[in-house]
C-alpha cells in the first residue's frame, strides 16, 4: 500500500540551530498517527514543512506519491489541516463560515456542506455566529472546513488545547468516524500521550528533533521485556527460581520480567518442580509507561556518551 504521506531523512534549520533531524515517517489510508512530543520538540515545524508553509533544508515529503518540492499543488489536492488554532471569522455563522471556503474550492454542492455539518455533530448550532460557539465547537467547524476539499490526508497540529474531557471525545469520535469510514489518512499532534492513546494506532514520538519511535499502539503497550504476574499454588523455595528484580506478592503470585521468548521456559521449569500454574498474565503498559521508558533510554545514552 502506498503512503498518504510519507517524511523522508527531513531536516530543518532556524539560523545555525538545527531544529529537525532526520525526520522520517508514514501514515498510511485509515490510519490514525498520535505525533507526540513535549513543546519545542519540532511538531508544528515539520507540520508546517508537510503543508509547505516552511521550506525545508533537505529530505523529501510525498503526499499522495507526489514530491511537495517539485510537484506542490498536486501534492496539496486531498490535504486538510489545521495549523495553530482554526481561524474563522467570529461574526458569521458557521455555515456562512463554510460557504466562504466552499468558493475557494471548485464544485462544493449544498449537500456537500450539509453533509459535514452533520458529520461534525454542528447540524443544530450551524446558523449561529461563531463567537457563540464553544472552542470544542469551533475546533469542529474547523475540521469540517479542512474537509470541504474531501482530503484523503488531514493534519491536525494539537487540536485538543484546550479543549475540554467532552470536546476531546468529540473530536475522538469524530477523529475514528474519519479513518474507519472514510479511510482519511490522519495526523494528530500532541505534547499530551494520555489524550491520544485511546484512538490512535500509531504513535510517533519526537524529542528534540529527533524521532525517537515511531510503532503501532499495540507495540507499544506489548514490549518485549514484560512483566508478568503468576500465580502458583505455593511459594516454597521459590526465590531459587526468581532473578533480582523479580518479586514475591501475595496469594501465591509472584511479578517477573522475562524476554516474550523466556517465559515459556520459564513456567516449563516452575511445572517440573511440582509448582502448580493457576494464571499467568502480562502487566499492561500504559503507553505513558512506554513513553517514559523510551525518553528514558535516550537520556540514559546521552549520558553514557558524556
Ligand atoms: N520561525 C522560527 N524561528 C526560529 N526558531 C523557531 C521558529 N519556529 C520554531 N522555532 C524553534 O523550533 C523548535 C521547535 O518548535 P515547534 O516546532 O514549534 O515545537 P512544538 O510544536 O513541538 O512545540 C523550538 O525550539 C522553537 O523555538
Ligand atoms: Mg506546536
Amino acid at each position: 500500500m502506498e503512503a498518504v504521506l510519507e517524511l523522508k531523512n527531513v531536516n530543518k534549520h532556524f539560523g545555525k540551530k538545527q531544529i529537525l533531524h532526520d525526520i522520517s515517517f508514514s501514515v498510511n489510508e485509515g490510519e490514525i498517527l498520535g505525533f507526540i512530543g513535549p513543546n519545542g520538540a519540532g511538531k508544528t515545524t515539520t507540520i508546517k514543512l508537510i503543508l509547505g508553509l516552511q521550506r525545508i533544508d533537505s529530505g523529501e515529503v510525498f503526499i499522495n506519491g507526489k514530491n511537495i518540492k517539485t510537484n506542490f499543488k498536486e501534492a496539496m489536492e486531498r490535504v486538510g489541516a489545521i495549523v495553530e488554532n482554526p481561524d474563522s471569522y467570529m461574526y458569521l455563522s458557521g455555515m456562512q463560515n463554510l460557504e466562504l471556503i466552499a468558493r475557494l474550492y471548485k464544485n462544493i454542492s449544498k449537500e456537500k456542506i450539509n453533509e459535514l455539518v452533520e458529520l461534525v455533530g454542528l447540524k443544530d448550532r450551524i446558523h449561529d455566529k461563531v463567537s457563540k460557539y464553544s472552542l470544542g465547537m469551533r475546533q469542529r467547524l474547523g475540521i469540517a472546513e479542512a474537509l470541504l476539499n474531501s482530503p484523503n490526508l488531514l493534519v491536525l497540529d494539537e487540536p485538543t488545547n484546550g479543549l475540554d474531557p467532552e470536546g476531546i471525545t468529540e473530536l475522538r469520535n469524530l477523529l475514528v468516524k474519519l479513518a474507519t469510514e472514510n479511510k482519511v489518512a490522519i495526523l494528530i499532534s500532541s505534547h499530551n500521550l494520555a489524550e491520544l492513546q485511546s484512538f490512535c494506532t500509531n504513535i510517533c514520538i519526537i524529542q528534540e528533533g529527533k524521532i525517537i519511535s515511531t510503532e503501532s499502539i499495540n507495540a507499544l503497550q506489548h514490549d518485549s521485556l514484560g512483566r508478568y504476574i503468576i500465580e502458583l499454588n505455593h511459594l516454597e523455595n521459590i526465590d531459587s527460581y526468581l532473578k533480582e528484580e523479580d518479586k514475591k506478592l501475595e496469594n501465591n503470585m509472584i511479578e517477573v520480567g522475562r524476554e516474550r521468548e523466556e517465559i515459556s521456559d520459564f513456567i516449563f521449569e516452575l511445572l517440573k518442580n511440582n509448582y502448580k500454574i493457576y494464571q499467568v498474565k502480562e502487566k499492561e503498559k500504559t503507553l505513558e509507561q512506554a513513553f517514559l521508558e523510551r525518553i528514558g533510554g535516550e537520556n540514559d545514552e546521552k549520558s553514557n556518551q558524556k
